[in-house]
């Protein structure tokens, strides 16, 4: 019989209260989500108050400030801290984001934090990669030659040229940091992530698709022109609009299905 109601284990309940002594003009109220799988007990919110003028302008910096000075159980991934490594992907203020990207001062009233939704969690703010990884894997994200190439095996070590245009074709793709903001706003992904690829790892597939040094396009698009693989994006858009790289994977997705028309 279909269950309607979630589990009690996972009903959100109020956390701690973290206050600052002093009085100040500039406050800031962090709710965060907190889940540690080490303890038996359903996951909550916690509230942080911050000063913001002792603060750096970003929520990574709020975070990072809480895990330093206030909390330093809060759990959470972050490396470049500029929008480069992907890692500090989560969603805040009801979008999913780069926390480095995200000036606290965009957001009105409290700040509300959440990891990526629908994914598992590992701890905190930190979600499960493992599956949309594996998916990555799956696309060969890398130079390949064909095996029925007759050159020599040094001439296919040889560095591959690539003229200007045919090297703009990457753009809009080679800047993807891999944050999986997208993947995780698409509800397709949501209801069917054992089987689609999902928006990230499409744009991937378009990178590889699109380079003119690879040498098995047609067998690249072969392998995702699959009903679930592929054509379980419905159009409906969210991934675009969420990417905070501003790129456009929806599109990547529409032109991957054209290729499929044109070329196989
Ligand atoms: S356009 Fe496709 S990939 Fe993007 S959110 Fe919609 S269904 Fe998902
Ligand atoms: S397309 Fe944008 S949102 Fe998606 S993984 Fe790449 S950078 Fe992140
Ligand atoms: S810390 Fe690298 S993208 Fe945010």
């Amino acid at each position: 019989m279909v269950q309607f109601k979630l589990p009690k284990n996972s009903k959100i309940n109020q956390g701690l209260t973290f206050k600052i002594k002093e009085k100040v003009n500039s406050l800031k109220i962090l709710k965060v989500y907190r889940w540690d799988p080490e303890k038996n007990e359903n996951p909550r919110i916690d509230e942080y108050e911050l000063d913001k003028k002792k603060c750096g302008p970003m929520v990574l910096d709020a975070l990072i400030k809480i895990k330093n000075e206030i909390d330093s159980t809060l759990t959470f991934r972050r490396s470049c801290r500029e929008g480069v490594c992907g890692s500090c992907a989560m969603n805040i203020d009801g979008i999913n984001t780069l926390a480095c990207l995200k000036p606290i001062d965009e957001i009105k009233g409290d700040v509300k934090i959440y990891p990526l939704p629908h994914m598992k969690v590992i701890k905190d703010l930190v979600p499960d990669l493992t599956k949309a990884y594996e998916q990555l894997a799956s696309i060969k994200p890398w130079l390949q030659t064909n095996k029925n190439n007759q050159n020599s095996s040094l001439d296919r070590l040889k560095i591959k040229k690539q003229s200007p245009e045919k090297r703009e074709k990457l753009d809009g793709k080679w800047e993807c940091v891999l944050c999986f903001c997208c993947t995780t706003s698409c509800p397709s992904y949501w209801w069917n992530s054992d089987e689609y690829l999902g928006p990230a790892v499409l744009l991937q597939a378009s990178r590889w698709v699109n380079d003119s040094r690879d040498e098995e396009r047609k067998s690249r698009l072969r392998e995702i022109n699959d009903s679930l693989k592929l054509y379980k994006c419905h159009s409906i858009m969210n991934c675009t609009r969420s990417c905070p790289k501003g790129l456009n994977p929806a599109k990547a997705i529409a032109d991957l299905k054209k290729a499929i028309v044109t070329d196989l």
